[in-house]
């Protein structure tokens, strides 16, 4: 898998507009810096934790350039990285059918870099968030959701859905799976061109690739207000996002309402707000957990039945693979996953 050169010169021309504002030597100090300032993947199961670990050098460099010119080191952190990555994608042991999103995710990444105010990216910011895990390797792109590597689950949440949901079964099972050990699936709210049925089969079976490949991982785990058991029946529509999990192995884990889960489940839904204002939908966040050898089974039932659009073209999953129609080796298969890191 190549990066096309065209978004090469794209992320280079990001990387050089920060050069352009300071000493060449200066601003690859600074890009350095933060490099060494991120965190290692198994410290990095907090999502934000890469960005705010670059506090001290974004203060540093917004002292001296501003908001905008913080913005524009950060557009050229992530550039350096995504460039940094590139080589290491050619070589990479990830399946086909995650490596083939790479070239147009790092083209919308340079697209984005290109195009977007700046001033905002940096820590807080969900576009700088997301870009930078993806570009950093903590996260690979999945189609649908972004695929977090070294995702967890609180095992306190196990507790409290005993305590206040009444749900024995639930919390132990939690209790006993949770911990580090989980890929975590994130929406990236500029690209929902995937957000569909179609979409979410394709990105699960690319997650149970990923899972074959490394048999420490215990599933996949999902967060939203749209995983919550009372949706269906307000939004039919979104009913697919937690039935297909939960109709293979998946279980929910109630965590509650807030301010955040309301805003957002009310902000595109006419029908979901008026309820809400109404008094007769309350948003509540559920995690939706999907075991892998649940998950794994439902891939290969998928590609047994060819009932997955398009499963097959999409890697161990299909009987084919995408680029010719060569199987998959079941034994580099489940080579466990590398972890690209900028750190080596
Ligand atoms: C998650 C999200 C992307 C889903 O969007 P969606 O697929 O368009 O689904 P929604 O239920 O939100 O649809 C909103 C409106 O679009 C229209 N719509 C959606 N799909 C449609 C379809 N297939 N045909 C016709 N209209 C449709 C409907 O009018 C619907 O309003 P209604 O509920 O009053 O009928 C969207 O709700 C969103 O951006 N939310 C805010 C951010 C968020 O929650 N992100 C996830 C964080 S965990």
């Amino acid at each position: 898998m190549t990066i096309p050169e065209e978004t090469l010169t794209e992320l280079r021309a990001v990387r050089a507009a920060f050069d352009l504002m300071l000493a060449p030597s200066e601003s690859e100090r600074l890009i350095d810096a933060a490099i060494r300032l991120l965190p290692t993947p198994e410290a990095a199961a907090d999502l934000e934790l890469p960005a705010r670990s670059l506090a001290p050098i974004g203060a540093e460099v917004e002292a001296t350039h501003g908001v905008r010119g913080r913005g524009r080191y950060a557009a050229a952190l992530v550039a350096e990285l995504c460039l940094r990555r590139a080589p290491l994608l050619e070589r990479s042991t990830l399946p086909t059918s995650v490596l083939d999103l790479y070239p147009a995710t790092f083209a919308r990444v340079a697209a984005y870099l290109g195009s977007a105010d700046l001033s905002t990216y940096w820590i807080g910011d969900d576009p700088f968030l997301k870009d930078l895990r993806i570009a950093a390797g903590y996260t690979v792109p999945g189609g649908a959701l972004d695929i977090d590597l070294v995702g967890r689950i609180s095992k306190k949440s196990g507790l409290k859905t005993m305590v206040t949901s009444r749900t024995f079964r639930t919390g132990v099972k939690v209790m006993r799976m949770g911990g580090s050990g989980w890929f975590s699936i994130h929406l990236d709210q500029r690209y929902l061109e995937e957000f569909n049925a179609h979409g979410r089969d394709r990105c699960y079976l690319r997650i149970a690739e990923l899972l074959l490949r490394d048999p420490t991982v215990k599933g996949m785990v999902g967060t939203s207000w749209y995983y919550d058991p009372a949706l269906p029946a307000i939004s039919p529509r979104l009913a697919y996002l937690q039935q297909r999990p939960l109709d293979a192995g998946a279980f929910l884990v109630r965590h509650g309402r807030g301010a955040i889960h309301t805003e957002r489940a009310t902000l595109t839904s006419e029908t979901r707000r008026k309820l809400y204002e109404e008094g007769k939908y309350l948003p509540v966040c559920f995690s939706l957990v999907w075991p892998r050898d649940a998950l794994i089974a439902w891939a290969e039932r998928a590609a047994e039945r060819a009932t997955v659009a398009s499963a097959a073209s999409y890697g161990r999953f299909g009987p084919t693979c995408r680029g010719g129609n060569r199987s998959y080796d079941l034994a580099q298969v489940r080579q466990p996953c590398e972890m690209p890191y900028p750190h080596g």
